[in-house]
């Protein structure tokens, strides 16, 4: 349970807020690179904010406020030329810097541009996906993501869907372990996607968690006895703010033979578009073999390719009983990013949910830290401090400590020599 006044603290994003600037002392995912193509100016909202994303003559990324500091137009209609973005109603040309170039208007000799400043954020681009810092001061450090790297460019994918609920509800999901026993088990192997993890997360349904803090948020090791002394784990993340780590996805095309285990994990970040709504950012990560996109796209995510899902809270998600008897325990398909949008975005139908409503239990522990860690960061960041994992030039990679790992312990294995 958690008082509305704190709530608010860690829910609220909007500029200005405590949570908002909690949340911009972070690089943020604002785009997946392939909505940005060529010339084509992309409106984005991020933390309640109206942007306008571009490309500049060398193809980066540059964000910037999306209503024209002249008269408000809209600049994601504008034309992008060399030097920034122009608006097309009286011809202003804004810079990826936020500097106004040109004001043709206002004749050759007039310096009325240069005092003008429009709103301006730093990106970057790397594994499909762009990063933007919106606060203040010196972005810190890039995070060190090992998929970043350059050579490692085929081994990832992204994706994202949208949310209609406040992020921190989706991402106490990811910290929330023993909800696959429920909301994400299939009533038959024959149904399931993953057979064998089905029955493993069927046969204990109140796993224990050793939650571990770490420079990047917390690990949780969440452990089933699945029977005959045999422990089924799995080794989860916490990244500090908004994003999660674990296993779970087919990396590959089944047709072409079962993924391996620990083939690889994938990383949800949930990035508010406003208080009410937000995307979820999901990047696939393989250790060796390069990924299938086309699979990835077309048939694994074939449903969210617009990056809605049909299934919406209007439509009570399409929910099926008979499907509910015979294949799956929540009936909204097998896909289970619809059974987690069903859940988070049905929490005390808000769209923000009130946690002075709730009853937490002992499998909620890793909620509890992840809300504590967002209480401090904010307190954090409103005395000028940086919070957990900003981390600055010459500091260590707090991500070299992140594991994502499955394992299946058997006695045999325990008492076999090392
Ligand atoms: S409104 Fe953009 S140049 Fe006038
Ligand atoms: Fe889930």
């Amino acid at each position: 349970m958690l008082s509305k006044d704190k709530n608010d603290l860690i829910t609220l994003t909007g500029p200005g807020t405590p949570g908002g600037k909690m949340m911009r002392a972070y690089w943020q995912p604002v785009a997946l690179s392939r909505e940005l193509a060529g010339d084509v100016p992309l409106p984005l909202r991020v933390l309640s904010e109206d942007l306008v994303l571009f490309r500049d003559a060398e193809g980066s990324p540059q964000l910037i406020g999306r209503y024209c500091p002249h008269r408000q137009v809209d600049l994601s209609f504008g034309r992008v030329e060399a030097g920034g973005l122009r608006c097309i109603y009286h011809g202003w040309l804004l810079s990826g810097e936020g500097r106004c170039l040109e004001q043709p208007g206002e004749g050759a000799a007039s310096t009325y541009k240069d005092r003008i400043r429009h709103p301006a954020y730093p990106c970057f681009e790397a594994a499909g996906l762009i990063f933007a810092y919106l606060g203040e001061g010196t972005p810190p450090r890039r995070p060190q993501f090992e998929f970043f790297a350059a050579d490692k460019s085929s081994q990832v994918w992204a994706g994202k869907l949208h949310h209609d609920c406040n992020w921190l509800q989706a991402h106490e999901g990811n910290v929330d372990p023993q909800h696959l026993s429920y909301l994400h088990r299939f009533m038959s192997q024959a149904a399931a996607l993953d057979p064998r993890g089905n029955a493993l997360v069927g046969a204990d349904v109140a796993p224990t968690m050793e939650v571990e803090e770490t420079a990047y948020g917390f690990r949780i090791n969440t452990v089933r006895a699945v029977g005959g002394g045999a422990k089924y784990i799995r080794v989860t993340n916490h990244i500090m703010p908004n994003c999660g780590s674990f296993g779970g996805v087919p990396l590959f095309d089944p047709a072409t033979g079962p993924t391996p285990e620990n083939a690889g994990y994938q990383l949800h970040f949930h990035v508010p578009i406003d208080d009410a709504t937000h995307w979820k950012y999901t990047m696939l990560f393989s250790h060796e073999r390069p990924l299938d996109p086309d699979f990835l796209t077309d048939k694994l995510f074939a449903e969210q390719k617009s990056y809605y899902s049909r299934r919406t809270h209007a439509n009570r998600y399409l929910q099926d009983r008979e499907e509910m008897r015979r294949v799956s325990f929540a009936g909204v398909g097998r896909n289970f990013f619809d059974h987690d949008k069903l859940a988070v975005e049905s929490q005390g139908r808000g769209p923000i949910m009130d946690r002075s409503q709730e009853h937490l239990g002992t499998t909620d522990k890793p909620v509890m830290l992840l809300r504590r860690l967002l209480l401090q960061a904010v307190e954090d960041v409103a005395g000028g401090r940086d919070p957990l994992f900003v981390e600055r030039d010459g500091a260590p990679n707090g991500l070299a400590e992140m594991r994502v790992q499955v394992i299946v312990e058997t006695p045999a294995t325990e008492l076999a020599p090392a």
